[in-house]
């Protein structure tokens, strides 16, 4: 495909998404998120913005050298999973100060009362009760900040964003009302594959979920040994037991043809785990193959890796840099 022009297309929307720097991208962000991405990368109609969200790991305990590595194979996976540096803004959230400096300015129209409320910030206190930290109460504010500093109005993100959307909305109507900044009020956007199981049965693909996913790097060999072991035996009251439920998903996600098949065999009892599993643990490997060979070749060369972070945050910082200076006239800040 030839490449003409990498400024924002004027008619088109404006997408932003990101995903938190706390490990190496895993199947789930790829099926659920990443692909996505691409999907509006790739059409006329959408102007791309696809961020690390480095700053927000820390609102959760984190290892530094772990972040500083991990904010890097974030852009590495983004460009191994097909992103574009020349038709999407690629950049790590940190690289961009603005963020931070709005995310103060909007928390002057929050309150601390309805981030408390908020499911997200229940769970987080409850997995680290030692960490209920205002960076923490905060991570609503700083994604609101995310979204809004680029007039973002669509956010392809999962269902268990969407109380953080619709502070993100509250936040661009108060501040619209009080300062008469013109934010639009940003709406999710699910894609296709949003939904990725956990491999434990319980629950989505989740990094902080041991034994619940399987890594874009893992070989066949991991992978097939990771799907054998999905728990498959039978509910009692004869229901289909929810890891038997997650292989299904999966074969719905990357084989569809072959549904009929498996169900036709789950259903007259002479379905044999063993061949879903493996077939699942193909369709998968096939799926990651290709990623895996572009990730080889950019491990290879590091300075493209530098000059795309560069160039992103570049072109990121300039759109940010409007929306704030605007901000700070119409607080009385400038
Ligand atoms: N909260 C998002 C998640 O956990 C990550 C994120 C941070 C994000 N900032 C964002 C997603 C802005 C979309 C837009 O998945």
């Amino acid at each position: 495909m030839t490449h003409t022009d990498s400024h924002p297309k004027s008619t088109s929307k404006r997408v932003l998404s990101g995903i938190r720097a706390t490990g190496r991208l895993h199947l789930g962000n790829y099926l659920g998120a990443v692909k996505g991405m691409l999907e509006l990368q790739d059409s006329a109609e959408y102007d791309t913005l696809y961020m690390v969200a480095d700053v927000h790991t820390l609102t959760t305990p984190y290892e530094v050298e772990q972040l500083r590595t991990n904010r890097r194979e974030v852009i590495v996976d983004y460009l191994a999973a097909g992103l574009d540096p020349q038709k999407s803004i690629l950049f790590q959230q940190a690289d961009v100060n603005e963020h931070i400096e709005l995310a103060f300015y909007f928390s002057s129209v929050v309150s601390i009362a309805r981030m408390q409320h908020l499911p997200t910030f229940k769970d987080k206190v409850k997995q680290h009760p030692d960490h209920a930290t205002l960076a923490l109460l905060n991570y609503p504010t700083l994604m609101a900040s995310d979204i809004l500093i680029y007039n973002a109005e669509l956010v392809p993100v999962g269902k268990d964003q969407e109380p953080h959307l619709e502070v993100a909305r509250e936040v661009a109507r108060k501040m619209n009302d009080q300062y008469g900044t013109t934010f639009p009020e940003p709406q999710s956007f699910a894609t296709p594959g949003a939904y990725v199981p956990s491999l434990t049965g319980e629950g989505k693909m989740s990094k902080s979920v041991e034994g619940s996913f399987i890594n874009l790097h893992d070989t066949i060999d991991d992978i097939r040994k990771k799907v054998r072991s999905v728990p498959t035996a039978t509910e009692v009251g004869g229901e289909m037991a929810p890891g038997v439920s997650a292989l299904f998903s999966f074969v719905e996600l990357l084989i569809p043809e072959e549904k009929s098949r498996f169900m036709d065999a789950y259903k007259d009892g002479s379905l044999r785990y063993v061949e879903l599993k493996d077939t699942v643990a193909e369709a998968i490997a096939a799926e990651l193959k290709p990623l895996q060979e572009r990730r080889a070749e950019l491990a290879a060369d590091p300075a493209y890796v530098d000059q795309v972070i560069r160039d992103g945050a570049e072109k990121a910082r300039a759109l940010a840099q409007t929306t704030v200076a605007d901000v700070k006239q119409k607080l009385g800040l400038a």
